[in-house]
């Protein structure tokens, strides 16, 4: 159990007004916790949101030893704030941790500190619909030393950010790139970690998918360049034929806890799911025989995101009518319900903040 002191501001900012957008915008506290080799984590606290003073040596600045994690706090029906399983987002920082040399954090403590900072800033979580407030904990390397070294010191952070949708377009189905060039992760490197490298290496395909005129990139395996892998910032879902097919975890891509949430939503309704490779001639197959009847992306930041249109190489395959597909739909119903306290929570996912 951490004994975290707590710091107030004297100055509160001004909530905001109108639409939020996403990640722009934080709250009036952050979280922080240092880590030094011999001692452990020590001195948990809450101050106001801040700059922060490091040496431009820091590991951090100049090998990336950093992760970080997503998830959100809901405002229920009820009034009352809810997260949602985020002991998952505990135990992936550990694995996250693990491949990056940064010291373990008890599932239990990461799961108070995140409890704890939307308890100071509980006023802060949103009420409209399609909003919430992002809380984003991460953890850098202090040292100051130009070595190639794991640090010796770190910082666990956390801020918040009221936020609206991840895609200005909402619920409308997103264009997504896929490509055959540029790629995010092999076997055996750290495409399952959630760590700045994997995105700062996403960002040159992202912009070229952006000048065409698409909103993401959807990555292929590293090695043959043909099996699909996730896009930038969620997994990805199609329906082939009636079934619900999701590129297995192997290590290079993240695994994602919208995914686990919906293939057990999935299987629940009866729905036959796989976890397996998929290639993209499986899909353009698929596409061509009409059987590729829906595709959405899975993300805390996305939730459930539809994808309307697919770019391979010179060809665009469009899925289904430009609409929002009917199991898509189905799941963004049930995912934000449970989240909200609409609906039943059958499996124990929502945390009440208390
Ligand atoms: N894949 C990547 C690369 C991501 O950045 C995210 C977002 O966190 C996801 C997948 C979805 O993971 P989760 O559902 O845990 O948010
Ligand atoms: C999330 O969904 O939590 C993410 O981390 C996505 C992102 C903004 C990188």
């Amino acid at each position: 159990m951490l004994d975290i002191k707590i710091t107030r501001t004297d100055s509160p900012k001004e909530k905001p007004q109108g639409p939020l957008g996403f990640g722009k915008i934080f709250t009036d506290h952050m979280f922080m916790m240092n880590y030094t080799e011999g001692q452990g984590w020590h001195d948990p606290r809450i101050v106001p949101f801040q700059d922060l003073t490091l040496s431009p040596a820091c590991v951090v600045f100049h090998y990336g030893q950093e992760m970080f994690e997503g998830l959100k706090a809901y405002r229920g029906e009820d009034g009352k704030s809810y997260l949602f399983r985020p002991d998952m987002n505990g135990k992936r920082t550990n694995k996250s941790n693990e491949r990056l040399c940064i010291p373990q954090l008890p599932v239990e403590d990461f799961v108070q500190a995140v409890k704890a900072i939307v308890k100071v800033d509980e006023d802060w979580i949103p009420s409209d619909p399609g909003t919430s407030l992002y809380i984003r904990p991460f953890i850098i390397g202090t040292d100051a030393f130009l070595g190639v070294a794991p640090s010796q010191t770190y910082l666990f952070m956390i801020i918040l950010s009221p936020s609206g949708a991840y895609y200005s377009s909402g619920l409308e189905p997103v264009g997504i790139w896929i490509e055959d060039d540029y790629v995010r992760a092999v076997r055996g490197g750290m495409g399952f970690a959630k760590t700045g490298g994997n995105y700062a290496c996403s960002l040159a395909a992202q912009v070229k998918a952006h000048d065409d005129g698409y909103s993401q990139v959807l990555w292929l395996d590293g090695v043959e360049r043909k099996y699909i892998e996730e896009v930038g910032a969620m997994n990805i879902f199609f329906k082939i034929d009636g079934k619900i097919v999701t590129p297995m975890l192997n290590g290079s891509i993240l695994p994602g806890i919208t995914r686990d949430s919906v293939l057990h939503l999935c299987r629940a309704w009866g729905l036959p799911t796989e976890e397996r490779r998929i290639s993209v001639d499986e899909l353009l197959e698929a596409q061509k025989g009409g059987k590729l009847e829906e595709v959405f992306g899975t993300g805390t930041a996305a939730v459930i995101s539809p994808v309307g249109k697919l770019r391979y190489q010179d060809e665009v395959m469009t899925i289904g009518d430009g609409s929002i597909g009917p199991v898509s739909q189905k799941l963004y119903d049930t995912v934000t319900g449970i989240q909200l306290g609409k609906l039943e929570d059958p499996f124990g996912w929502r945390v009440a903040i208390d």
